[in-house]
Formats: structure tokens, C-alpha cells, sequence
């Protein structure tokens, strides 16, 4: 075996950020999975032991509220998220070797340790604060809890830190009649003491730190302007009721959710260590020589580019070898929005497109650099139609035929010793690509090897050789040649596609295996050659588009940062909705109705037509509740129905009402139904 790599073997270990425990996950966080999970494939493929782990970000404000409207306990609701997201990532190929919550054991160690660390080298500071309060929830409330009038331009409804209308940034005191999101209460002031972390302490060692080859260049120029303006102490502390972890000797105090988040990736690696027997320590180490890379979004670049060195510095542990932000996703050239249903939930992409198409096409324009990602959907069709199904998987049929037919499986020898030797070449060029995280470049030098191999077909023709007689020898040598092309094109793109790099190989009997990738396949049995990936038709995104407009997920809506559920301390909250009197409360006409049919709507991924009798006759109603109810199910119960809706035009046809129904989504949907005795038209009060 010839060993083209003369790298030593490396340890590393890989993380990305950790999403939160609220939300599903969406096209714009997949990007940085993607990202990511080609990277460490890419690595381990060289031959490198490297693990790349994660966890749900559990702790906060948000999804204690949530837990709470959902009447379960934040525990149940962060297991049943992590089951989700795990189930998501799975979908799209991504292969964490842990993936945990931080909300666990470990967690609450390590957080305790470095706290205490931290506490010990005098890196902790303690003062009084003043802030809003709500006094009927009796909680501290984020400026993001407050919500009220613009001071500027008057728009009611505004949250307490900008104003979405006129884009002005203020703080919740000088909100027009401000009151509480969460409860509608007017917020009071309120005194209390805080816990913060002496971040200006580390201002040498962060200049150091950021400048030393760990950060993007434009990352640490960023940087470098905070640096310069001087660094803030880090309130790390939040009041009782919160969902975190108490801090030691601090009753009634959490540590807020961004202290422990990232504490999460040491805690994730030592459930894995301590499960796999892997050597914690040897990673992180003050003075390890092991490679540690976070892999993160640019908006969360002052977490672990500023406090989480320090908290490592300070508490002991080694620094990450490097901070890798990408840019945000925009779809279509527009921030994701849900009425252009481009707000895609990672489960409506799964359930209507193939997950390597999108990991190809966020490979094809990806750069180490932290610039925005559009994903153009007319243009990803025709980039993997035209790449992997025009140019990569036809060299594969176009010769595998003859192959099975003519040589009963069997390859010959190669011939074009030059053209397969600039393949196995080029490989040094794309590995320093996918190294460098430029994968662009990686996917561009790819498809210019797939156009010679198939500028190498067209030239022999082998469909006309086929019936040439006396050519036996050279058919099978042209065949053979274009098979050992495509192997070496799959070896590339073997971390971009994992699914259908195991399909070449079954078709291949071979193995992709990158460092002796010069070894070539002659006088070898090849397997019958099946289609290895479809072509894209754009009625696919068509229906997922129209999936993603009926889709209603709690934690998500157009939000200003189109790439996140927004933070554990905002967002999915469902406000309170501005008080109605009496009468236009009566104007809606609610009534009991019978279920008398439901039924599945053809090309309708949420819905259900259900024909409802109210004791005035019957009613069509479209309702969004497919993910929780088996149609079957639901005929004959009674409900409650708004009946004198305006009917509506739908898709689907005329929705003449609405069905009362509560919970956040998905199966998580329950229709209302009266207690018994109640009879269809009889009104609700
Ligand atoms: O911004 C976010 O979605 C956070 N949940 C990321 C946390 S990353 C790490 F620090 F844990
Ligand atoms: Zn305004």
C-alpha cells in the first residue's frame, strides 16, 4: 500500500455551537452542522482521530417560560427538543460522536469548578443592580420581556430594546407604558445583587490570545476595535425563577445560560471520554498538543472569542486552537421569512429533498471567510443537477453498463496513466481546501476533474466502440479508466456526500480511501451500477415552500436575526395579545361542533379537511393539526369551533371557520373539546 499522506496522525476535537432547547432547527443553523460535519469527515478520512461533539443548549429564561405555558417540567420539555434536534441532525448525515445536553452532571461540575476558579484568582465581582420586575410573575424580566410603545415613533408593541418598525435602540425604561411579555403586568424596579466576571482583567491576554492565528482576519480586526474600546465586566448571574444551575454558596442565584453553554463542550467531551475510554485530559491540558476548533456562527463571536479563553485561561485548561464563524443564510437572497415559506424547518427539507443535495450546494459556496450564504433554490436545482447528477454520477453509468454486460463485472487494466495521475494529484489541492475550510474551491476543482472525465468518454466513445468488433480490449480499458476517474472523484467528495460515497463503494467493492487513493482498481469486480442520486425538480421546493408556509412551529416567525431562534432569553415567548372589551369579544361567535368527517388533503403536508356540524348544518374547515391527529381518530368528537369567520381561500378550497386548538405544534397539538353534555350549535361563552 502506498501511504500518499505523510501527515502525522492528529487529535482534535471539533465542536459547533450548542442550539438552543427551544426551537426546531432550520436551514440556517444547518449550515454550520454541514460545515463542520464535512470538516471532521475530511479529517477522519486523512486517518486523523478526530471527534467532533455537541449538546441542546438547555438553560434559560425562554424555555423555562415555554415548559411552563406547556404545563410540563423544563427537564421534559429538553428531552423531548433533544430528541428532535438529534433526530434532524441524523437526517441531514451529521455524526456527532456525543451529543448531550447541558443541562447534565457533567456540566454542573465543570461549571462549579471554573466558577470556583475563577472566584479564587479574583476574577469575581459582586454588586447590585436595578432592574424591571415583573411583580405578578415575581421574575426579573430581559429587556427582551418588556414590551410597550416606541418612544420615537409611537408603534405599539415594541420590545424594550428596539423598535422594529423605526429600527431606533433604547432602553425599557423609556418604553411608553411598558409592560411584562410574560404577564402584562407594569414592571417595577428592582434591586439585586449580581455576580460579574473581571473580563477587563484579561484585556493583555486577549490581545495576545486573538491575534495569535485563532481567529478569521477579519474576526480578530473586529476584535481588536472592542479590545480597544475598552471591555465591560460580564454579569454572570440571574435571579430565582430561573432554569440553570445554582451558583455555589449564592442561593437563589443561576448562572446564566451563556456561563454554562459553553462549558457544555467540555462537559459533552467527557461524557464521551469517560464512556469511550478517550483521554480528557490529554485534550485540554494547559499545555496540550492536541488541536481544539469551534465551529460558530458570527453573532456569538464575542462569547467565544472574549470570555470563554478567559474562563479556560484563568480556570486552568488549555485555549482553543481556533474560533471558525461563518455568515448567516438568506434564502433567495432575502431574510428567511415565513410567509415566502423560506423560513425551512430542517424536518420540511427532509421530508421533500434529499439531504446531500443542500450539503453539496452550502459546500459549493462555502469560504473560510464569515460572509452571508444565499441559498438561490433556482439555483442549488440546477447546481445539482448539472454537478453531481450531470457530471459526477453519469461518468459512472455511462461506463458501468459495458462493464457488467461485456465483462461479466470485471475491470481491466488503467491506460490513461496521465489523466488518472492528475487525479490522484489534485487530491493534494482539495485537501488543502477542505483544510482550510474552502470548500468552494474544493467543490470547483472537483467538478473540473468531472469534466475531463467526461470530456475523456465523449472523446472514446464507448457506445460505439461497444459495436465495433475487435475492440473487446480497448472498451473495457476506456470503462476501466472512467471507473477509477469516478472513484477517485467519490474519494473526494466522500465527506460533502456521505450517503452516496457508501453507495459507490457498494457499487465499486471498493473502499474510498483518500491516503492510498493511487491505488487503482484493475483486474476488479465491480457491482451492477445503480442510480446513485435523482435530479432535483423544482416542483420538490415548490411543495416544500408551500409545506413551510402552513407550517406554525412556537419558536419561530420573521425574526431579525433570520439565522436563530434568538436567544435563550427572548423570542419564542408568545406574547400576551392586547386586551379587547366585552363586546368585541361577543362578536365572536364560538359553538360546540360535531366532527362528522376528517379527512387527509392530497399534496397537504399539515392539513386536515374536516366537515364540522354545528346544528346550523355543516362547515368545511381546513386545520392545521395532520402532525398530531390520525384523521380516523377524530370522527365524531366534538370540539369547539369559531363559527362566524369570513371564510377564507385556502389552497386547498374555502375554510369556513376555525377549530380551537392549543399547544405549540407538531405532535404537540390538542383540539378543545367541551365537557360532556354539550350538544353540536350549542354556544361557548
Ligand atoms: O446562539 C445560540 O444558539 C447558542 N445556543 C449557542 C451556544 S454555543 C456554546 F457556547 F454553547
Ligand atoms: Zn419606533
Amino acid at each position: 500500500m502506498t501511504q500518499t499522506s505523510s501527515n502525522q496522525q492528529r487529535d482534535i476535537l471539533v465542536t459547533s455551537a450548542l442550539p438552543y432547547a427551544n426551537g426546531p432547527i432550520h436551514l440556517g443553523h444547518l449550515l454550520e452542522y454541514i460545515q463542520t460535519d464535512i470538516w471532521v469527515r475530511y479529517q477522519n478520512m486523512r486517518g486523523h482521530n478526530c471527534y467532533y461533539v455537541c449538546a441542546d443548549d438547555a438553560h434559560g429564561t425562554a424555555i423555562m417560560l415555554r415548559a411552563e405555558r406547556e404545563g410540563i417540567s423544563s427537564e421534559r420539555l429538553i428531552d423531548r427538543i433533544r430528541t428532535e434536534h438529534q433526530e434532524d441532525f441524523a437526517g441531514f448525515h451529521i455524526r456527532f460522536d456525543n451529543y448531550y445536553t447541558t443541562h447534565s452532571t457533567e456540566n454542573r461540575q465543570f461549571s462549579e469548578y471554573i466558577y470556583r476558579q475563577l472566584q479564587e484568582n479574583g476574577h469575581i465581582a459582586t454588586r447590585k443592580i436595578t432592574q424591571a420586575f415583573d411583580p405578578e410573575k415575581q421574575m426579573f424580566l430581559a429587556d427582551r420581556f418588556i414590551k410597550g410603545t416606541c418612544p420615537k415613533c409611537k408603534t405599539e408593541d415594541q420590545y424594550g430594546d428596539n423598535c422594529e418598525a423605526c429600527g431606533a435602540t433604547y432602553t425599557p425604561g423609556e418604553l411608553i407604558d411598558p409592560r411584562s411579555a410574560v404577564s402584562g403586568a407594569t414592571p417595577i424596579e428592582k434591586e439585586s445583587e449580581h455576580y460579574f466576571f473581571k473580563l477587563p482583567e484579561f484585556a493583555d491576554f486577549l490581545a495576545k490570545w486573538t491575534r495569535s492565528g485563532t481567529l478569521q482576519p477579519q474576526v480578530a480586526n473586529k476584535l481588536a476595535e472592542w479590545l480597544d474600546a475598552g471591555l465591560q465586566e460580564w454579569d454572570i448571574s440571574r435571579d430565582a425563577p430561573y432554569f440553570g444551575f445554582e451558583i455555589p454558596d449564592a442561593p437563589g442565584k443561576y448562572f446564566y445560560v451563556w456561563l454554562d453553554a459553553p462549558i457544555g463542550y467540555l462537559a459533552s467531551f467527557k461524557n464521551f471520554c469517560d464512556r469511550e475510554g478517550v483521554d480528557f485530559e490529554h485534550f485540554w491540558k494547559a499545555d496540550s498538543t492536541a488541536e481544539v476548533y469551534h465551529f460558530i456562527g458570527k453573532d456569538i463571536i464575542n462569547f467565544h472569542a472574549l470570555f470563554w479563553p478567559s474562563m479556560l485561561h484563568s480556570a486552568g485548561f488549555r485555549t482553543p486552537s481556533a474560533v471558525w464563524s461563518h455568515g448567516f443564510v438568506t434564502v433567495n437572497g432575502k431574510k428567511m421569512s415565513k410567509s415566502r415559506g423560506t423560513f425551512i424547518m430542517a424536518r420540511t427539507y427532509l421530508d421533500h429533498l434529499n439531504p446531500e443535495y443542500l450539503r453539496y450546494y452550502f459546500a459549493a459556496k462555502l469560504t473560510g471567510s464569515v460572509d452571508d450564504m444565499d441559498l438561490n433554490l433556482e439555483d442549488f436545482a440546477a447546481r445539482v443537477n448539472s454537478d453531481l447528477v450531470g457530471k459526477v454520477v453519469n461518468i459512472a453509468s455511462r461506463s458501468a453498463g459495458f462493464i457488467t454486460k461485456r465483462f461479466d463485472g470485471k475491470l481491466g487494466k488503467v491506460t490513461e496513466h496521465d489523466k488518472i495521475r492528475e487525479f490522484v494529484d489534485a487530491g493534494r489541492d482539495i485537501a488543502d481546501y477542505y483544510e482550510s475550510r474552502e470548500f468552494g474551491r474544493g467543490m470547483r476543482r472537483i467538478m473540473e476533474l468531472a469534466d475531463i472525465a467526461n470530456q475523456y468518454v465523449n472523446d472514446e466513445q464507448p457506445w460505439v466502440i461497444a459495436k465495433q468488433e475487435g475492440q473487446e480490449e480497448n472498451l473495457q480499458a476506456i470503462c476501466t479508466n472512467a471507473i477509477n476517474m469516478f472513484h477517485l472523484l467519490m474519494t473526494y467528495l466522500a465527506p460533502v456526500l456521505p450517503e452516496t460515497a457508501k453507495a459507490s463503494e457498494a457499487f465499486l467493492n471498493a473502499k474510498l480511501d483518500w491516503n492510498n487513493r493511487a491505488d487503482r482498481l484493475e483486474d476488479h469486480a465491480i457491482n451492477k451500477f445503480k442510480p446513485l442520486m435523482n435530479r432535483v425538480d423544482m416542483a420538490q421546493i415548490d411543495k416544500m415552500l408551500d409545506a413551510s408556509k402552513e407550517e406554525m412551529p412556537a419558536a419561530t416567525g420573521d425574526q431579525s436575526a433570520a439565522n436563530k431562534d434568538a436567544g435563550s432569553d427572548t423570542k419564542d415567548l408568545e406574547p400576551l395579545a392586547d386586551e379587547i372589551d366585552f363586546d368585541q369579544f361577543s362578536k365572536v361567535d364560538l359553538r360546540v361542533a360535531r366532527i362528522v368527517k376528517a379527512e387527509r388533503v392530497e399534496g397537504a403536508d399539515k392539513l386536515l379537511q374536516l366537515t364540522l356540524d354545528i346544528g346550523h348544518g355543516e362547515r368545511n374547515v381546513f386545520a392545521g393539526i395532520k402532525s398530531a391527529y390520525e384523521p380516523e381518530d377524530l370522527t365524531g368528537r366534538l370540539t369547539v369551533m369559531v363559527a362566524n369567520l369570513k371564510p377564507r381561500k385556502m389552497k386547498f378550497g374555502v375554510s369556513e371557520g376555525m377549530v380551537l386548538a392549543a399547544g405549540p405544534g407538531g405532535k404537540d397539538i390538542h383540539i378543545l373539546s367541551p365537557d360532556s353534555g354539550a350538544t353540536p350549535g350549542m354556544r361557548v361563552m
